[in-house]
């Protein structure tokens, strides 16, 4: 695997892999990597000729400096489990590298940035859109791939290639999930052991949201009983949940297969904020 800390080598060496007509693909990531980042690698090699993969804990995307400074950092592990899997290249460069100067663009997404995520983390959609079109600039991919478990996120940057023209085709893989049920996250690697076990309230609340919705529930309804059910455990607080329209993310008040909607749930277990989805009318979920 060739490692980069430094733009000018990465391109230098990503010139001659597109000079021999060779295809790159994108794994952009904060590091602390698990299966469900390995899956996003398998994916991008399973169509690529080259894969890059970034570590890089984005000082932009914040807005909670203590969660900036707590966000694990595990880079050596990082390298030794993307040789496992064979990605071709890691680029994990320092922030002043990819921020030499204190970066004054904003980016606005309009009602993406203002919903859910962006409701309670002002700011956060900003420094992501920055810092993955510096990542589009610097690696100039083919593809790129993206976790399910964002969602706004994809709809974001789905929004970002759409707007900006970047010449790239985005690609969502599907959440990887513990045999409990709770998705493979950084932020797990937090949790103490008590909380590990009431971590998986939030997948627990997707799931009986997604039953009571098909069976025709009615959404106010099923809010009260996500909010019920969430409040049930000790230490677990629900920021929000919200049935939306996973395209605009306009959050729908009646039910439409049409919309393909989306269930989307945030909460703090202890300290640690979690976040999770899943698909309406997806049986693999
Ligand atoms: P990070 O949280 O490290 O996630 C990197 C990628 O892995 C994201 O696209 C995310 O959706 C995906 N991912 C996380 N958990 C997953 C799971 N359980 N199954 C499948 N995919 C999963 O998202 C970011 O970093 C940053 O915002 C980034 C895009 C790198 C910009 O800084």
């Amino acid at each position: 695997m060739e490692i980069f800390k430094e733009i000018s080598p990465l391109k230098a060496f990503l010139r001659d892999v597109r000079k021999a007509g060779k295809t790159i693909g994108l794994v952009p990531t904060m590091g602390a990597l698990h299966r469900g980042h390995l899956s996003l690698i398998s994916a991008s090699k399973a169509a690529n000729d080259v894969t890059v993969s970034t570590v890089f804990v984005n000082p932009t995307q914040f807005n909670n400096p203590a969660d900036l400074l707590n966000y694990p950092r595990t880079l050596d592990k990082d390298t030794e489990m993307l040789k496992e899997v064979r990605c071709d290249v890691l680029f994990a460069p320092e922030t002043n590298e990819i921020y030499p100067t204190t970066s004054t663009i904003k980016l606005d997404f309009g009602h993406l940035d203002k919903v859910m995520e962006g409701k309670f983390r002002p700011g956060h959609f900003s420094g992501v859109g920055l810092v993955v079109s510096k990542l589009f600039h610097i690696v100039e991919p083919d593809n790129a791939y993206f976790g399910q478990k964002d969602w706004q996120q994809f709809a974001v940057i789905t929004r970002l290639v759409e707007e900006l023209n970047f010449p790239l085709k985005l690609h969502s893989i599907p959440t990887l999930r513990e045999p409990d049920g709770l998705a493979l996250s950084s932020r797990n690697l937090r949790l103490s052991s008590s909380q590990r076990k009431l971590a998986t309230v939030f997948y627990r609340a997707l799931q009986f949201a997604q039953q009571a919705l098909q069976q025709k529930g009615d959404i106010k309804r099923v809010k009260t009983q996500v909010a019920e059910l969430v409040a049930r455990e000790d230490g677990v607080k629900l920021e929000y949940f919200e049935i939306a329209d996973s395209k605009n993310l306009n959050v729908l008040e009646n039910v439409d297969k049409a919309n393909q909607p989306i269930l989307c749930i945030a909460g703090f277990v202890g300290e640690v904020r979690l976040i999770d989805n899943m698909f309406l009318y997806n049986t693999n979920e």
